[in-house]
């Protein structure tokens, strides 16, 4: 009989073949607790800073924080709950509304810093998160100056 192993947050690691599955980074970086420790703590710096929070049009932060947790989540091998709830990222156009200037995307970025220092990954997990998040918020500064 195959025994199938299923790690704690429900994704199946082993087939029924007994191929193996490479752990995702969303695995090798903690999985779900850490993305929300992540994007909790970025949003514990948005909510304090004078340019970025009055660009979020809710009152309650906690909703646009549920969405960036679950779509980093997903976008690192994750479940796919922000697909389920949001359909397809498509981040680009849904920050079309917001004028992403050189300071918003340089305070943006900043409060990532702080929030991936307190992850405290390990060096090469940390480095593939930050390179990823520098691109990221590069591609979303859509207003010059
Ligand atoms: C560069 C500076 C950035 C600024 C100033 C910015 C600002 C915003 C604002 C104001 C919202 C609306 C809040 C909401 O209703 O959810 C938002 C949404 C969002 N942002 Fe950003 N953002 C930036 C970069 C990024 C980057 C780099 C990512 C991904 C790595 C990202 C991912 C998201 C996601 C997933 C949402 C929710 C989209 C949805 O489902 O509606 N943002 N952002």
């Amino acid at each position: 009989m195959s025994r199938v192993a299923v790690c704690d947050h429900g994704r199946v690691d082993q087939t029924e073949q007994g191929t193996p599955q490479p752990p995702t980074f969303f695995d090798q970086v903690g999985g779900e607790p850490t993305f929300r420790r992540l994007v909790h703590e970025f949003y514990r710096g948005v909510a304090e800073d004078p340019l970025l929070r009055p660009m979020y049009p809710e009152q309650d932060l906690g909703p646009a924080e549920e969405r960036l947790t679950l779509f980093l989540m997903q976008y690192w091998g994750g479940p796919r709950t922000y697909a389920d709830q949001r359909g397809h990222p498509r981040l680009r156009m849904r920050h079309m509304p917001f004028a992403v200037d050189k300071a918003a995307h340089d305070a943006w970025l900043s409060h990532m810093r702080t929030a991936v220092d307190g992850l405290k990954l390990a060096p090469e997990l940390e480095q593939q998160l930050w390179d990823y998040l520098v691109y990221a918020a590069d591609s979303m500064v859509n207003t010059p100056g």
